[in-house]
């Protein structure tokens, strides 16, 4: 059987996204230099035996001129990514405005912003005309790459369009589509000028996936109150046409982590920085700065906890590692001052002429630098205000085989569903009751870190990202031939 298997050709899988898995710097004329940044889709699919994958998506770069996406294509195609080229002024409406500013934080519960909710429709009207036609792009690309039999798996927010833009190709591709961040409640999804359009064209897809059950009823229950369709357990149902829609709760690749942890550098390094911190007690964050990630929030617990605690004063450490992002969006301007602010107010109070409480760092860093941290890490605190799944938390298990630290975890982080008898859920927004976990999580007996621990290492180490994307594409192939058996009925 296994023969077998080997001689049939794989099914081919068109991964599209908005960012490719490869950044490009251009070098010359011709000449494109190539990182591939292995998030948690990458190692999804690098996993994944089955089928054959190719990106399509934009590579973070404005290329004006032919030679130059002519290069960039083909040193792309190296790594199996096709670029999708998007000029400057679609990158702003599109990207910067439509995704960015407006349904990035409407999906996280921060509203609609202020000032297209008053007065200037016009500039709505023209980031959401630019949405369109950027996913027009994407599906134009999309289509001259495609052949039968392919599976198109759509990716996250800023491609709402491309289901039914593929399906008007033609029929017959297969479409799948995930959202990588919540679906918020038919209440808020309610209040965007272009709802209806936005829910239709994803009904588009054959099956529709979200990381939690809850984004999948919200997305249900926005189809059923806004568009009047009619919501059943498989999905949702328009004139005898079902899109199935379910929960597919992402993992990460730990093995890659535990591995990682063996190599002499990344020790070297762990023993490192033990030495740095030796004698306090370290606390961790990861996180891109980014709103929804509740990083003042944070911080302000972290302060109460010194004011509350003065035996703990220099005997801890909150190292926050802040990745800069989306940095053309005003609003990620304007929360990068007001952190910086309040790190240097906390570090005026409470520091000391030898240390101070908060190490704040406005940069990434390498993954295996990142891995030694995570290793020697007491506590992690993921506070985000609304989080799709939040996979630094399940990285920082991932690394705590050895210490078996504490996971401080937002309840309103879809990670807050399946690690959340491990981990001291949260609730961000209210600093006396964060306070008082970093307080709990820091004096936990070494019994109970070790059950907490124990419970969520076996989650992360059997839940990974491979499987999840396996169970997708099976479950996307299964729909569309029940669909063709019920058609034939
Ligand atoms: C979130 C989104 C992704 C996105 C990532 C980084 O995780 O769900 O789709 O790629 O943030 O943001 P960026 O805007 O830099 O691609």
């Amino acid at each position: 059987e296994d023969g077998e298997r080997e001689a049939r050709p794989k099914q081919r899988l068109l991964v599209v996204a908005n960012r490719l898995p490869v950044s490009a710097v251009r070098k010359g004329e011709e000449t494109w230099q190539l990182e591939v940044s292995v998030g948690g889709l990458v190692s999804a699919l690098l996993g994944v035996n089955d089928f054959e994958a190719r990106w399509i998506g934009w590579a973070g770069v404005n290329v004006p001129d032919e030679v130059g996406q002519r290069a960039l294509s083909r040193a792309l195609a190296e790594k199996r990514c096709i670029p999708v080229f998007l000029d400057e002024e679609i990158v702003h409406q599109y990207y910067n405005g439509y995704c960015n500013n407006i349904l990035w934080p409407l999906f996280h519960y921060l509203g609609l912003p202020q000032e297209d909710r008053l007065a200037t429709t016009r500039s709505f009207q023209s980031q959401f005309d630019a949405y369109k036609k950027a996913n027009q792009m994407f599906a134009d690309v999309v289509s001259k790459h495609y052949e039968e039999g392919d599976v198109v798996w759509c990716h996250d927010y800023h491609l709402m369009f491309l289901p039914k833009y593929l399906k008007e190709h033609s029929v017959d591709i297969k479409v799948g589509w995930f959202l990588h961040t919540p679906f918020p409640s038919s209440e808020i999804h309610r209040t965007l000028p272009s709802r209806s359009e936005l829910l239709r064209s994803v009904l588009a897809a054959d099956l529709v996936g979200f990381h939690t059950y809850d984004y999948a009823r919200h997305f249900v229950s926005a189809c059923t109150r806004i568009l009047g369709l009619e919501g059943t357990p498989e999905g949702v149902e328009d004139q005898g046409k079902l899109t199935r829609v379910a929960a597919f709760p992402i993992g990460i690749d730990a093995d890659r982590f535990t591995r990682a942890l063996e190599l002499p550098q990344v020790q070297q390094h762990m023993r490192e920085l033990m030495g740095r911190f030796a004698g306090r007690k370290l606390m961790l964050g990861v996180d891109r700065l980014d709103m929804i990630k509740g990083i003042p929030q944070k911080l302000l617990a972290f302060e109460k906890f010194l004011e509350e605690n003065p035996r703990w004063h220099d005997k801890v450490i909150l190292l926050q590692i802040a990745v800069p992002t989306r940095t053309d969006v005003p609003e990620y301007q304007k929360l990068t001052s007001e952190v910086h602010e309040i790190v240097g107010r906390i570090n005026g109070r409470f520091g000391t002429l030898t240390a101070v409480p908060i190490h704040h760092l406005d940069r990434s860093l390498d993954f295996y630098a990142l891995c030694a941290l995570y290793a020697v890490t007491d506590v992690a605190l993921v506070t985000s205000l609304r989080d799709g799944m939040n996979l630094v938390s399940y990285e920082f298990v991932a690394c705590q085989a050895e210490k078996k630290g504490v996971l401080i975890l937002s309840e309103f982080a879809g990670a807050a569903q399946s690690l959340g008898a491990g981990a001291i859920l949260v609730n961000p927004w209210n600093i006396t009751e964060v306070a008082a976990s970093i307080c709990y999580a820091l004096e936990m007996p070494a019994e109970e870190r070790e059950k907490r621990h124990k419970h969520n290492f076996t989650h992360v180490t059997t839940h990974t990202s491979q499987e999840w994307a396996e169970t997708f594409v099976s479950e996307l192939n299964d729909t569309i031939v029940e669909a063709q058996l019920r058609t034939k009925q």
